[in-house]
């Protein structure tokens, strides 16, 4: 039986910075951000947006009346979590009406929350083949201004549901994982923006890269000249390149011009919006599903996740017959090209505020609120509330 990707939505708030002019008003060469980190804009959270309302938004974008009876597993990774007890999957689950007999919780390990959802999935639906799960990752990276994170920040959540005999991506049972315990980069409970040692993150990014495609290789006697194309966490668009040269260091010249010829539709929309942590890579195979030509019946895509701390996993789909008809390219596109741009004044105001942390109550600006349907409308007696036009 193949399990995998039945469906894949995402969302991003309505709102982004120009790259260009944030380069321009930090003092820093324009091509600096644009080429040497790899972003063109960088989209930005408003407070009624949270990484609740952004994953409930990716996911009714794709769910159904079938989907909603189906559903009996709700898996949220996030590292913008909103709450150190409740999951923001109650949430997604109440505020996207899915059945009751479902079990929800919230997954943490950085970037790697997403993937760890769906190996669970995986499981949940071997055991159980009628069953769909659905997986949500969701975050707002935040740095700081005038930090070197700061370009590469952004803000966004990927909703998969995930089934048996899957229409986009049937997952293989063979990936290769790693763990070690590293500080690249790291967010303490009492602070709003994370904390990165920016170079050696890069390192160990990299050197996790190389041990799991190793022993993924040995597990699986597969080499590059097996896959059609491989997405990786994306931090930054920039990051993806490094990835695929190290990856196609010693390869024949075939191999690796095929998969560097995957990476600008890889890489197009994570261009777009920036980091969002736990779904960055399924943004950018998304990106690669839906800003591809079709890929042939039975390619196979390689895929990579890290999360740091870290973890690093390799694992692999082969993409389905016909799966351009259970994408929404265009709507994903107009998503990305209708926002509304903020000038770097606005953009630092926005990026310092935040909801009180004192127990007092607050409403947000929902008259603002224009793409998505689910928003947090405020802090009530210490609890946020969140409502769907
Ligand atoms: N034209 C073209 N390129 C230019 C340029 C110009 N005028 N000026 C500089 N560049 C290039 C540099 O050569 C460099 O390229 P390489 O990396 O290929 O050498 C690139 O622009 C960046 O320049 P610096 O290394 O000088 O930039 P920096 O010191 O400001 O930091 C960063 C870059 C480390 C990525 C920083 O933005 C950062 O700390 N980001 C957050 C951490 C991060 O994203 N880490 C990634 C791995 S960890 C992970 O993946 C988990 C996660 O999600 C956080």
């Amino acid at each position: 039986m193949n399990i995998g990707i039945d469906k894949i939505g995402f969302y991003t708030p309505d709102q982004y910075v120009d790259m260009e002019k944030l380069a321009e008003k930090r003092g820093v060469e324009p091509a600096k951000y644009t080429i040497g980190i790899g972003q063109e804009r960088m989209a930005v959270a408003p407070l009624h947006e949270d990484a609740v309302s952004m994953a409930a938004n990716a996911a009714l974008s794709i769910l159904d009346e079938e989907d909603r009876k189906k559903i009996d597993l709700v898996l949220f990774g996030t590292e913008s979590g909103v709450d150190h007890s409740k999951s923001g999957a109650v949430w997604v689950h109440h505020l996207t009406d899915i059945q009751e007999n479902a079990g929800s919780f919230e997954l943490k390990q950085a970037c790697y929350g997403a993937t760890a959802g769906i190996k669970m999935a995986m499981g949940h639906i071997a055991l159980n083949p009628e069953s769909k799960a659905l997986i949500l990752g969701a975050d707002i990276a935040k740095y700081g201004l005038n930090t070197s994170g700061e370009p590469t920040q952004g803000a966004g959540a990927v909703a998969m549901v995930l089934s048996s005999d899957p229409r986009i991506l049937a997952l293989d049972n063979d990936s290769a994982s790693l763990t070690k315990d590293i500080s690249d980069f790291w967010r303490p409970l009492y602070s709003d923006y994370a904390f990165v040692d920016g170079k050696y993150s890069n390192e160990a990014y990299l050197s996790f890269l190389k041990d799991v495609w190793g022993k993924y290789k040995e597990k699986t006697a597969r080499d590059l000249k097996d896959f059609e194309a491989v997405c990786f966490h994306l931090p930054y668009t920039k990051m993806a390149k490094k990835a695929l040269l190290s990856l196609t260091e010693n390869a024949p010249e075939e191999d690796a011009e095929r998969l560097m010829g995957h990476y600008q539709n890889s890489i197009a929309y994570n261009k777009q919006v920036g980091n969002v942590y736990t779904g960055s890579l399924y943004l950018s195979m998304l990106s690669l599903l839906e800003q591809s030509e079709e890929l042939a019946e039975g390619s196979r895509i390689g895929l990579f996740s890290y999360g740091s701390g870290a973890v690093g996993e390799f694992f692999s789909g082969v993409v389905q017959p016909g799966y351009k008809k259970f994408l929404n390219k265009e709507a994903h596109e107009s998503l990305l090209d209708s926002r509304q741009e903020l000038s770097i004044d606005e953009y630092e105001e926005l990026l310092e505020k935040s909801l009180p942390k004192d127990g007092s109550d607050s409403e947000t600006d929902t008259d603002k609120m224009k793409k998505g349907k689910a928003y947090l409308t405020g802090i009530k007696d210490n609890l946020r509330k969140y409502e769907v036009k």
